[in-house]
């Protein structure tokens, strides 16, 4: 198994690439946004964090080749190439063909769908081209937009795990949601299940 994908990945609004060091300012604007990250696990980031995730972290990344990697593409929009926001793949396991899907936005961006459209591009990555079984999503429990984003995705909510992990000083509750990949192949365009048929 692996994932090379050929960038962009170009949806109706939007395209998907690598992020590069000449995204650093608008990551920054968004990044560095304490509101942002409220639901993160990590905190905000200053000018150094990102750009060290960008030239030796995860961000640098653009294939899976093993299991434990990330992939974080930046969203695009097709009209004006401005960068509104990043989506990220983990392939969690190999003998479990398990992995993780996560994204950010701008705020200047919100409630336009992107993250939607953004997502199933990841999705469609994570069942057709890597080959997954199993893709979950985990929120924090008080993070109504993301949650929101998981169902209007078609994740099933499987579990809510109380007081799961102490983010800056303080217990918070998860919630998980999954989907399987047969359940993703129902939800696609042109299924009978879904009535697009
Ligand atoms: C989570 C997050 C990406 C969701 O952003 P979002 O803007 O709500 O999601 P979308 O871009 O998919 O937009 C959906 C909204 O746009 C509306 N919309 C407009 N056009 C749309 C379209 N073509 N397709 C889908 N939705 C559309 C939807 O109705 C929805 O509005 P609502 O919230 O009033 O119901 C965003 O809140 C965020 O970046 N949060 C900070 C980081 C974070 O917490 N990430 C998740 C960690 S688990």
């Amino acid at each position: 198994m692996h994932l090379r994908p050929s960038y962009p990945i170009v949806t109706s609004r939007l395209r998907l690439r690598p992020l590069t060091t000449g995204d650093l300012d608008a990551l920054l604007g968004y990044h560095s946004s304490p509101e942002v990250h409220r639901y993160l696990p990590m905190q905000a980031m200053d000018a150094a964090n990102i750009l060290e995730r960008l030239t030796k972290g995860n961000w640098s990344r653009s294939t899976l080749e093993e299991e434990g990697q990330i992939i974080m593409l930046g969203v695009e929009l097709a009209a004006t190439s401005q960068l509104v926001g990043d989506v990220m793949l983990r392939w969690t396991s190999n003998k479990n063909r398990s992995g993780e899907i996560g994204y950010v936005l701008d705020p200047a961006h919100l409630g336009r769908g992107y993250a939607t459209e953004a997502a199933v591009a990841v999705l469609r990555l994570a069942f057709a081209e890597l080959g997954l079984h199993r893709v979950i999503t985990r929120i924090d429990a008080r993070n109504g937009p993301s949650i929101a984003l998981s169902e209007r995705l078609g994740f099933r909510r499987e579990a809510l795990l109380i007081e799961n992990d102490w983010v800056r000083g303080e217990w918070t509750d998860e919630v998980n949601f999954a989907m399987l990949e047969n359940e993703w192949r129902l939800l696609q365009p042109g299924h009978a299940a879904n009535g697009q048929s």
